[in-house]
């Protein structure tokens, strides 16, 4: 009987047992029909800035898996950090600064990004960018049209937090499964695909170095500070930061020591699905964007899942949740830390997350 049905399977045409494998929309056919903003979307935080063997394990890495990866273990929103590569006077993927971690092109990593949406075309993404370069949407439409992915880049229809997000069915129906926000970009003129973040986010906290700080009251946009109910009123979509820096660093690194704890779906101070607990009850709705370092621990979208409801997932890789700790890295990481010592006082002040 079974291998009766295995037969017909594999004589269905192709084009039809794509329709039955597409038929989950960010690894569940439960999500297709719910709006893009009553979701949650599992986000990593400064995505292409990985610590591993190609960056010699670098202490300013805020992940242990790249960008592709990172999609392929269901994270859907890519966070980065644009700045210009002084020597080449490219716009690029670099951590505060290009001497600090460099992670080559915005091109090219929206090159990467779009490798994976071509090859996943029932999934929907959110790309956030800080725009540390200060670029006009012209200068970053000119990335997204030379990574040929402004092409499925979503249009919103307003300007501000009123917009009526479609479901993901639809973006997916409609060609349209990339969502950008850039934080900030005041004018996007000609660009109008890229999103004002703060126009249609807000943000908790994001500066926290102990398990007791973290905090579901808003904070960014500056216009809603401490007034988290008026930033829901207005249909603003919660993007809940939750993760630690560590204490004593003087530059912003990432505490990896607590953060098997820190992406824990439950147990200790500070956990995420504690937070995402908390966070719910707070906005009397599940956050829209959970972002952490290191996504793989955790496994923080079990706790990602835990609020879509989604129980039996679909299309993912599998992924180790280890944590690497400094004895995996060795003698690299020491080198890593003394450029990052040379450059702490350059980076200090900046307030680059
Ligand atoms: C999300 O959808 C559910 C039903 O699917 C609804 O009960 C809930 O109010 C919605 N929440 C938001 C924030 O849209
Ligand atoms: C991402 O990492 C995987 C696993 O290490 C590797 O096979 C792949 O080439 C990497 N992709 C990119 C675009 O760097
Ligand atoms: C800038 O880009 C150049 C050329 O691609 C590269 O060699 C260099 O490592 C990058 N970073 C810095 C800090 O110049
Ligand atoms: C789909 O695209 C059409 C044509 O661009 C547009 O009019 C419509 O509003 C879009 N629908 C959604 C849900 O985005
Ligand atoms: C928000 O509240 C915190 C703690 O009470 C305070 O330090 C901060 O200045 C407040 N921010 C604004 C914009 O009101
Ligand atoms: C929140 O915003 C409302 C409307 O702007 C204002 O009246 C109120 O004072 C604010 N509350 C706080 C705590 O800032
Ligand atoms: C990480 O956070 C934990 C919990 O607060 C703390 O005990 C530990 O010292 C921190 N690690 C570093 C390296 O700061």
């Amino acid at each position: 009987m079974l291998s009766k049905s295995l037969h017909l399977l594999l004589l269905l045409p192709a084009a039809l047992r794509l329709a039955f494998a597409q038929t989950a929309c960010n690894n569940s056919p439960d999500l297709c029909q719910r709006a893009y903003n009553n979701i949650t979307h599992l986000g990593a935080h400064d995505s292409p800035f990985v610590r591993d063997a190609s960056t010699g394990y670098s202490v300013s890495g805020n992940q242990y898996y790249n960008t592709t990866v990172q999609l392929q273990a269901g994270v859907r929103l890519l966070s980065a950090q644009t700045q210009t590569n002084t020597t080449s006077g490219q716009l690029s993927v670099c951590h505060t600064s290009c001497s600090l971690l460099d992670a080559g092109t915005l091109r090219s990593w929206l090159r990467e990004v779009n490798t994976w949406l071509v090859a996943n075309p029932n999934d929907v993404v959110t790309v956030l960018l800080v725009n540390g370069a200060s670029s006009s949407a012209a200068e970053i439409a000119a990335e997204y049209e030379a990574a040929g992915i402004s092409r499925i880049a979503y249009t919103p229809t307003a300007t501000s937090a009123t917009e009526e997000w479609p479901s993901l069915q639809s973006l997916i129906s409609n060609g349209t499964r990339l969502l950008n926000f850039v934080a900030t970009l005041a004018d996007n003129t000609g660009a109008p695909y890229l999103m004002n973040e703060f126009d249609y986010i807000f943000e908790n906290s994001y500066q926290n170095t102990a398990p007791t700080d973290f905090s579901c009251t808003a904070n960014r946009p500056d216009s809603v500070a401490n007034n988290t109910s008026i930033a829901l009123a207005s249909g603003m979509m919660p993007l809940m930061n939750h993760f630690l820096y560590d204490q004593e660093a003087l530059f912003e690194m990432p505490n990896d020591t607590y953060l098997a704890t820190t992406n824990a779906p439950s147990g200790g101070v500070g956990n995420l699905g504690s937070s995402a607990t908390q966070c719910t009850d707070e906005y009397g709705r599940a956050p829209t964007f959970v972002l952490v370092d290191f996504f793989n621990v955790g496994p923080a979208i079990s706790t990602v899942d835990r609020l879509n409801g989604v129980t039996a997932p679909v299309g993912r890789t599998a992924i180790s949740t280890a944590v690497m700790n400094e004895s995996t890295s060795g003698a690299t990481m020491s080198a890593g830390l003394n450029v990052l010592l040379c450059l702490t006082v350059l980076a200090i002040g900046l307030g680059f997350a």
